[in-house]
Protein backbone atom coordinates (compact mmCIF):
# COMPACT_ATOMS: atom_id res chain seq x y z
CA UNK A 1 0.00 0.00 0.00
CA UNK A 2 2.49 2.14 0.47
CA UNK A 3 3.66 2.28 -3.04
CA UNK A 4 0.29 3.06 -4.11
CA UNK A 5 -0.22 6.08 -2.26
CA UNK A 6 2.45 8.31 -4.10
CA UNK A 7 0.74 7.25 -7.06
CA UNK A 8 -2.36 8.23 -6.45
CA UNK A 9 -1.04 11.71 -5.29
CA UNK A 10 0.34 12.17 -8.36
CA UNK A 11 -2.04 11.22 -10.59
CA UNK A 12 -4.58 13.81 -8.78
CA UNK A 13 -2.02 16.05 -9.02
CA UNK A 14 -1.78 15.77 -12.72
CA UNK A 15 -4.23 17.95 -14.04
CA UNK A 16 -3.64 20.73 -11.62
CA UNK A 17 0.26 20.95 -13.13
CA UNK A 18 -1.72 20.65 -16.57
CA UNK A 19 -3.09 23.81 -15.65
CA UNK A 20 -0.33 25.69 -14.44
CA UNK A 21 2.01 24.57 -17.17
CA UNK A 22 -0.54 25.57 -20.02
CA UNK A 23 0.98 28.62 -22.00
CA UNK A 24 -1.00 30.46 -24.51
CA UNK A 25 1.58 29.81 -27.47
CA UNK A 26 1.85 31.76 -31.03
CA UNK A 27 0.68 29.34 -32.69
CA UNK A 28 -2.37 29.15 -30.46
CA UNK A 29 -2.81 32.88 -30.64
CA UNK A 30 -2.25 32.83 -34.28
CA UNK A 31 -5.28 30.28 -34.78
CA UNK A 32 -7.39 32.05 -32.25
CA UNK A 33 -6.58 35.57 -34.52
CA UNK A 34 -7.71 33.32 -37.72
CA UNK A 35 -11.37 32.23 -36.14
CA UNK A 36 -11.87 35.01 -35.02
CA UNK A 37 -11.23 37.62 -37.98
CA UNK A 38 -13.32 35.13 -40.10
CA UNK A 39 -16.16 35.68 -37.97
CA UNK A 40 -15.68 39.42 -37.18
CA UNK A 41 -13.34 41.37 -39.27
CA UNK A 42 -14.33 44.75 -37.80
CA UNK A 43 -13.52 46.35 -34.35
CA UNK A 44 -15.02 43.68 -32.04
CA UNK A 45 -12.83 41.26 -33.50
CA UNK A 46 -10.19 42.87 -33.68
CA UNK A 47 -10.76 43.98 -29.50
CA UNK A 48 -10.96 40.47 -29.16
CA UNK A 49 -7.35 39.94 -30.86
CA UNK A 50 -6.13 42.69 -28.67
CA UNK A 51 -6.86 40.98 -25.49
CA UNK A 52 -5.37 37.53 -26.71
CA UNK A 53 -2.06 39.59 -27.81
CA UNK A 54 -1.81 41.22 -23.99
CA UNK A 55 -2.57 37.05 -22.92
CA UNK A 56 0.29 35.58 -25.17
CA UNK A 57 2.73 38.93 -24.04
CA UNK A 58 1.69 37.42 -20.65
CA UNK A 59 3.89 33.88 -21.66
CA UNK A 60 7.29 34.15 -20.24
CA UNK A 61 8.61 31.99 -23.14
CA UNK A 62 7.09 33.52 -25.81
CA UNK A 63 8.61 36.72 -24.54
CA UNK A 64 12.11 35.26 -24.28
CA UNK A 65 12.37 33.84 -27.55
CA UNK A 66 10.97 35.79 -29.83
CA UNK A 67 11.56 39.39 -28.32
CA UNK A 68 14.79 39.30 -25.52
CA UNK A 69 16.64 36.99 -27.24
CA UNK A 70 15.79 37.40 -30.71
CA UNK A 71 18.21 39.63 -33.02
CA UNK A 72 17.92 43.05 -33.62
CA UNK A 73 15.25 44.28 -36.52
CA UNK A 74 11.87 43.35 -37.56
CA UNK A 75 10.56 39.83 -37.73
CA UNK A 76 7.80 38.77 -39.57
CA UNK A 77 5.97 35.96 -37.23
CA UNK A 78 3.18 35.26 -39.20
CA UNK A 79 1.31 36.43 -42.44
CA UNK A 80 -1.43 34.68 -42.82
CA UNK A 81 -2.43 33.53 -47.05
CA UNK A 82 -5.81 34.21 -46.65
CA UNK A 83 -6.89 37.37 -44.62
CA UNK A 84 -3.44 39.07 -45.09
CA UNK A 85 -2.78 39.65 -41.18
CA UNK A 86 0.80 39.83 -40.14
CA UNK A 87 2.37 39.13 -36.64
CA UNK A 88 5.31 41.34 -36.56
CA UNK A 89 8.46 41.53 -33.35
CA UNK A 90 9.94 44.73 -33.20
CA UNK A 91 13.24 44.16 -31.48
CA UNK A 92 14.82 47.43 -30.91
CA UNK A 93 17.88 48.62 -29.69
CA UNK A 94 18.26 52.11 -29.53
CA UNK A 95 15.37 55.08 -28.23
CA UNK A 96 13.15 56.23 -30.86
CA UNK A 97 10.68 58.99 -30.81
CA UNK A 98 8.04 58.65 -34.20
CA UNK A 99 6.41 61.75 -36.10
CA UNK A 100 2.81 61.38 -35.92
CA UNK A 101 1.61 58.91 -38.68
CA UNK A 102 -1.46 56.87 -39.93
CA UNK A 103 -1.52 52.77 -41.11
CA UNK A 104 -3.18 53.63 -43.92
CA UNK A 105 -6.38 51.49 -44.32
CA UNK A 106 -5.42 49.04 -42.13
CA UNK A 107 -5.31 48.27 -38.07
CA UNK A 108 -2.47 48.06 -36.18
CA UNK A 109 -2.18 46.55 -32.86
CA UNK A 110 0.93 47.10 -30.45
CA UNK A 111 1.55 45.13 -27.79
CA UNK A 112 4.33 45.60 -25.62
CA UNK A 113 6.62 42.73 -24.43
CA UNK A 114 9.82 44.68 -22.65
CA UNK A 115 10.31 48.36 -21.21
CA UNK A 116 7.87 50.96 -22.03
CA UNK A 117 5.96 52.73 -25.65
CA UNK A 118 4.60 56.25 -24.74
CA UNK A 119 1.76 56.25 -27.13
CA UNK A 120 0.12 59.52 -28.39
CA UNK A 121 -3.34 59.47 -30.39
CA UNK A 122 -3.63 62.71 -32.67
CA UNK A 123 -6.40 64.32 -34.40
CA UNK A 124 -6.79 66.33 -37.22
CA UNK A 125 -7.81 70.18 -36.58
CA UNK A 126 -7.78 71.13 -40.05
CA UNK A 127 -10.91 69.65 -42.45
CA UNK A 128 -8.62 67.05 -44.09
CA UNK A 129 -9.08 69.06 -47.52
CA UNK A 130 -5.46 69.38 -47.94
CA UNK A 131 -3.74 66.47 -48.89
CA UNK A 132 -0.48 68.03 -48.30
CA UNK A 133 -0.92 69.70 -44.58
CA UNK A 134 -2.82 69.28 -41.71
CA UNK A 135 -2.93 70.54 -38.26
CA UNK A 136 -2.61 67.74 -36.02
CA UNK A 137 -3.63 68.72 -32.23
CA UNK A 138 -2.73 65.62 -29.30
CA UNK A 139 -6.28 63.64 -28.31
CA UNK A 140 -4.66 61.16 -25.83
CA UNK A 141 -1.17 59.82 -24.34
CA UNK A 142 -0.58 56.95 -22.05
CA UNK A 143 2.01 54.23 -21.78
CA UNK A 144 2.29 50.72 -22.62
CA UNK A 145 3.87 48.66 -20.16
CA UNK A 146 4.74 44.51 -20.68
CA UNK A 147 1.87 42.94 -20.88
CA UNK A 148 -0.42 46.40 -22.30
CA UNK A 149 -1.97 46.02 -26.44
CA UNK A 150 -3.16 49.40 -28.03
CA UNK A 151 -5.35 49.14 -30.83
CA UNK A 152 -5.32 51.73 -33.80
CA UNK A 153 -8.16 51.58 -36.35
CA UNK A 154 -7.71 52.72 -39.74
CA UNK A 155 -6.75 55.83 -40.48
CA UNK A 156 -5.96 56.70 -37.17
CA UNK A 157 -3.01 59.00 -36.55
CA UNK A 158 -0.61 58.06 -33.50
CA UNK A 159 2.84 58.69 -33.03
CA UNK A 160 5.27 56.11 -30.26
CA UNK A 161 7.82 57.10 -28.39
CA UNK A 162 10.53 53.77 -26.71
CA UNK A 163 13.60 53.87 -24.53
CA UNK A 164 16.77 51.41 -25.81
CA UNK A 165 15.51 48.02 -25.78
CA UNK A 166 11.99 48.37 -25.93
CA UNK A 167 10.12 45.65 -27.60
CA UNK A 168 7.27 45.39 -29.16
CA UNK A 169 5.02 42.92 -30.98
CA UNK A 170 2.60 44.26 -33.46
CA UNK A 171 -0.52 42.46 -35.47
CA UNK A 172 -1.61 44.65 -38.11
CA UNK A 173 -4.86 44.10 -40.76
CA UNK A 174 -2.16 43.47 -43.35
CA UNK A 175 0.94 43.87 -44.71
CA UNK A 176 1.48 47.59 -44.59
CA UNK A 177 3.88 48.19 -46.72
CA UNK A 178 1.83 47.17 -49.85
CA UNK A 179 -0.51 50.20 -48.91
CA UNK A 180 -0.45 53.83 -48.79
CA UNK A 181 0.82 55.33 -45.95
CA UNK A 182 1.27 58.93 -44.41
CA UNK A 183 3.56 60.82 -41.73
CA UNK A 184 3.22 64.23 -40.33
CA UNK A 185 5.72 66.68 -39.79
CA UNK A 186 4.37 68.18 -36.71
CA UNK A 187 6.76 71.67 -37.45
CA UNK A 188 5.97 72.63 -40.99
CA UNK A 189 2.36 70.59 -41.34
CA UNK A 190 3.55 68.26 -44.30
CA UNK A 191 1.89 65.23 -45.05
CA UNK A 192 4.29 62.87 -46.24
CA UNK A 193 4.19 59.55 -47.62
CA UNK A 194 5.74 56.81 -45.99
CA UNK A 195 7.85 54.34 -47.33
CA UNK A 196 8.31 50.19 -46.77
CA UNK A 197 10.15 49.41 -43.66
CA UNK A 198 9.18 52.82 -41.79
CA UNK A 199 6.83 50.52 -40.32
CA UNK A 200 5.89 51.76 -36.49
FE1 LIG B 1 2.13 53.03 -35.84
Amino acid sequence: MRDIVPVRLLEGAFPILGVIAMAYELDQFISDCRSILLQDPGPTGREKVRRQLERLLRNPDFVREHCEQAPRGLHVLYEDPELGFQVLAHINDKARVSPPHDHGDSWAIYGQATHYTDMTEWEREDDGADPEHAKLKPAKKYRLTPGDAGIYQNGKIHSIEYPDHARFVRVTGTNLDRIPRVRFDLNTGEVKRMTPQQAT
